[in-house]
């Protein structure tokens, strides 16, 4: 598999050669951390966006979806705390003059004892075979003991100091951890600062009369903003979800790791307004909701895993990290935050007007509290790609490259191939992708032998390849090939489309929900 460490570089050069990934404005050398999607990849993520879509308003009666605007007044950022608290704390070396998240540099020190644990674990596993209980290991072997230890010590410091926007104590641990600058090698730092992750511009075209606008770096007021239109307007009765997918824009102060942290994102957000008391129930239940959804994409469950929150946003009373295994090692993929009435509450003090729902059934006004899902559709993206990369050994000693990607998530679903440009086959392949491109996303391919067809459509992760071959006149069969056993087998024309939908359509995930 693709996936791990090394071959990360792997994917992201398949990203850009099939027409996936591309880095922005690229023959100016690219923008840092900012990327554009090729004719492949915007299949692919609109295919995601749409299951996500699908599964949160067509779904649930009770979920209805907006698009608000990018812009939003400027007082928005101020009640939502983003103006004063949506900070990364900052250092710089001196040697390298190269800047990091302070956190960041703390937690890559923890991953490296994790790694160590990780190896004691395997080698401990090797040693003592089918008899190996890890979780006893664990919590008998000294070495590790004390490396579990250690990292939690760690952590707990970190997130303490930054709780209490200690910045001196956050240096003083990356000191005494002796961390290294990774570019340099030099311990020398400056001073930890907060560094806001807002992006700025104005609004109007005279300097004096300008305002002065953020770009939004979440989707989720455009929600808060609007949910007493949505409310009245659909008659929606609490508990009720407003979904939101759009873009997002964040001054990162480290965008690595490709399509991972970008500066300019997409979100596909959702926030379910609940009654005061009852966020406990309502988080559990989104927990569990949204592990299903990942579920359902068949890539495996071993490939995540839940982080709760220790440091918690400004806004929280509760969160979680939905953590996916990249090929850089597990990291947050999606957010699940118990956001309390703290949104809601602020934008009634700042904009002077209510925001409240009456509730019929206890005869009382009050300001909902807020379960938010919140899921980067471009990490969503990575996640899919980085898992489905596949290079296999065929019996006759070659590399058969091919992205074994959830087939209803796809950028094209069947490629149709006539054997040879002759006898009448590419018409009878024009007839069937004519008919089959109404319902499914079809691609025709003529050139070259059929061998090398079905590679370029294994690289793309097209999950069928129809071949019409001279067997067709005969019997208007024609060859099925399936992406990732490899099999063939003989269909009828008629019963192509019936057969490829139910394997293909994002009802065929959908219904496993
Ligand atoms: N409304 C809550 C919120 O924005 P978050 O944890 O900051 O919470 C939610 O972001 C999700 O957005 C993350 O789990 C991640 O998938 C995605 N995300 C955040 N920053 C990102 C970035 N710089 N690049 C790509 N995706 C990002």
């Amino acid at each position: 598999m693709a996936t791990e460490n090394g071959n990360f570089k792997k994917i992201i050069s398949h990203a850009k050669e099939y027409g996936f990934v591309f880095p922005s404005s690229e023959i100016y050398d690219g923008l840092s951390a900012v990327y554009d999607y090729g004719q492949n990849g915007v299949a692919l993520k609109k295919n995601i966006r749409d299951y996500w879509w699908k599964s949160m308003t067509q779904l649930h009666e009770n979920i209805v979806g907006i698009d608000a605007a990018i812009f939003m007044h400027p007082t928005t950022w101020k009640a939502s705390g983003h103006v004063d608290a949506f900070n990364d704390p900052l250092i710089d070396n001196k040697v390298s003059k190269k800047r990091y998240r302070a956190d960041v540099l703390v937690e890559e020190y923890v991953a490296k004892i994790e790694t160590k644990i990780e190896k004691e674990v395997a080698r401990a596993a090797k040693r003592f075979g089918n008899s190996f209980d890890e979780n006893e290991f664990k919590k008998t072997n000294p070495r590790v003991i004390s490396y579990i230890e250690k990292s939690r010590n760690i952590l707990s410091r970190l997130n303490k100091s930054l709780g209490k926007e200690d910045l001196n104590d956050v240096k003083n641990l990356i000191e005494e951890l002796e961390i290294s600058c990774p570019e340099s090698g030099s311990k020398e730092w400056t001073d930890v600062k907060q560094f806001n992750l807002m992006f700025d511009t104005k609004l109007g075209a005279s300097k004096d009369s300008a305002m002065d606008l953020y770009l939004r770096p979440e989707t989720a007021q455009g929600i808060f903003v609007n949910f007493l239109n949505v409310q009245k307007t659909s008659r929606m009765k609490i508990p009720f979800g407003i979904a939101q997918t759009g873009k997002a824009f964040r001054n990162e102060i480290v965008a690595r790791q490709f399509i991972f942290r970008m500066r300019e994102f997409e979100q596909m957000e959702m926030q379910f307004f609940i009654p005061p008391g009852t966020q406990k129930k309502w988080y559990e239940f989104w927990k569990e909701k949204r592990l299903k959804w990942h579920l359902s994409l068949g890539m495996g469950e071993e490939k995540y895993r839940l982080h709760n929150h220790e440091k918690l946003a400004h806004y929280a009373d509760a969160a979680l990290d939905i953590e996916f295994r990249f090929p850089f090692g597990f990291k947050e993929l999606e957010g699940i935050h118990s956001r309390t009435n703290y949104d809601l509450s602020n934008h009634e003090q700042f904009s002077g007007k209510k925001l409240q729902y009456f509730d019929p059934e206890i005869n009382e006004s009050y300001v909902p509290y807020v379960i938010e899902t919140s899921i980067g559709l471009d990490r969503m993206f990575l996640a899919v790609l980085s898992n489905s990369l596949t290079e296999e050994k065929l019996s006759d000693g070659s590399i058969r490259t091919v992205l074994k990607l959830p087939p209803a998530l796809s950028p094209i679903k069947v490629a149709i191939l006539p054997l040879v440009k002759k006898d009448g086959l590419p018409e009878i392949a024009k007839k069937i992708i004519n008919e089959l491109k109404l319902d499914i996303t079809s691609i025709y391919d003529e050139k070259d032998a059929v061998g090398r067809r079905y590679r370029r459509q294994d690289a793309i992760g097209t999950p069928f390849c129809i071949t019409i071959d001279h067997q067709t006149l005969d019997d208007k069969t024609v060859t099925l090939r399936n992406r990732d056993s490899m099999k063939q087998e003989r269909i009828k024309i008629e019963h192509i489309k019936n057969y490829i939908n139910e394997e293909v359509s994002l009802r065929s995930i959908l219904k496993k929900l």
